[in-house]
């Protein structure tokens, strides 16, 4: 869980709306949110908005009976400060060090040891005029961050500069900026999505896997400050934050992908989620021809049976520490079980255990796996065969976290 306070200045745009996203995906990831709004900003959504989301009384009046040194305190429980949207004036104002409001005073008292990040929201021209430039460079030469503003259409029916940037890149703004300065983060890996073996110029085979569950893990771990790396097939989930990312097609491309990442970077630890192809497909027999695989050309459509030869794949995940630069990197293994009983599934995580040298092992169960593809219930063992259950993908992640935190 992210961990962070968050002060969240709210300013009279007609995208004021958009900040309430924002905040509610805050709030949802762990940090504590307090909410200081101009009297403007109040007009285009209530406290009630702001307030039901943080959880917090939001501020705006500099002389609130028992909020009389909010200037100073919010500056000393902040870890990072956004104004979102920010208007035309108070970006001037802000860059004139006027104090005429809670909100501009708590900039005057800004401590410039936290990030301080300005999302500009407002009409081109306004955007545009020299008074709003020279107060945007000057901010940015004091310290803060001015974030870029989309070009599209205005709520003033103009297309042009000025639109408040996507809710979804503030959002990874005000992450990548706090996780900036955290301290603790792994070094990680994270693997996942299928394998796809072709066959011909068209066919392929390949598995189910979507790759939803290693990107939920891989945007957790980046979000709270971890150094993430993703390896993942073409064809899977893109995680939303940006990641040091590689794509594999085929079993053989994943394996030469993983052992040079492990070889040549220090990871800490390597989560292991690849659906990996148990079998690769050698040759193609039909009306007595022999055809080594994969062919380059399509398949001809006519032919009645054909025998698809299959070649065992080696176990990558048992070779992981022994390639890896870090010869003590912690492995997580998943295994995937297909509807067996309780001792069985015990034995296939206990086999994984020892093949794998793994820390921890998460067991799931194709019978969890939703009709939508959504794969649900994991049990997360350590070596000891302590559990711990996950009922969805979002609370797998969390406990990814936990471990990557306390416990490696
Ligand atoms: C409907 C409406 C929408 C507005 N939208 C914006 C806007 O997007 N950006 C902006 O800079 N000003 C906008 N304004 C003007 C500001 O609300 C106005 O300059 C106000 O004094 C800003 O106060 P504040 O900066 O203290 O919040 C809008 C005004 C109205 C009536």
């Amino acid at each position: 869980m992210l961990n962070y306070n968050i002060l969240f200045k709210i300013t009279g745009s007609i995208a004021v709306y958009k900040s309430a996203i924002i905040i509610s995906k805050l709030v949802q990831a762990g940090c504590k949110v307090k909410v200081v709004a101009t009297e403007s900003a109040l007009k285009f959504a209530g406290n009630a908005t702001f307030e039901g989301l943080t959880g917090n009384k939001v501020l705006t009046d500099s002389f609130a009976e028992g909020e009389m040194m909010s200037h100073i305190n919010l500056v000393k429980w902040a870890d990072l400060v956004i104004v979102a949207p920010a208007t035309a004036n108070t970006i001037n104002k802000l860059a004139s060090g006027a104090g005429d409001s809670l909100l501009t005073s708590l900039f005057l008292a800004h401590d410039w040891t936290k990030p301080y990040l300005i999302a500009p929201a407002m009409n081109t021209n306004m955007f545009k005029h020299p008074a709003t430039q020279e107060a945007m460079n000057k901010l940015a030469s004091w310290g803060a961050t001015i974030l870029p503003t989309d070009i599209g259409y205005l709520a003033c029916g103009d297309v042009g500069e000025g639109k408040l940037l996507d809710t979804d890149l503030i959002y990874e703004k005000i992450i990548s900026s706090i996780t900036s300065i955290s301290k603790s983060g792994k070094n990680v890996l994270i693997t996942y999505g299928g394998t796809s073996e072709s066959l011909d110029g068209v066919r392929t085979i390949t598995n189910i896997s979507t790759g939803k569950t290693g990107a939920a893990i891989a945007e957790q771990l980046a979000a709270c400050g971890h150094k993430v790396s993703v390896l993942r097939s073409k064809s899977s989930l893109v995680s939303k934050l940006k990641n040091d990312e590689v794509t594999y097609g085929t079993f053989d491309e994943y394996k030469k992908e993983i052992f040079k990442l492990l070889s040549e970077q220090d990871f800490d630890a390597v989560i292991h989620l690849a659906a990996l192809s148990d079998y690769t497909p050698t040759k193609l027999e039909y009306d007595d021809q022999v055809s080594r695989l994969p062919l380059k050309s399509k398949l001809n459509s006519e032919i009645d049976t054909i025998k698809v030869v299959l070649k065992k794949n080696p176990k990558i995940i048992s070779q992981l520490k022994s390639v890896s630069k870090n010869k003590e990197i912690k492995v997580i293994g998943f295994k995937l079980t297909n509807n067996r009983n309780e001792p069985e599934n015990l034995k296939a995580v206990n086999k994984l255990f020892s093949e794998a040298d793994c820390v921890y092992v998460v067991h799931n169960d194709l019978v969890s796996r939703t009709t939508t593809n959504e794969q649900t219930y994991f049990t997360v063992y350590d070596k000891l065969m302590n559990r711990k259950e996950c009922t969805t993908v979002v609370e797998l992640a969390k406990e990814m976290e936990i471990i990557l935190e306390n416990n490696l």
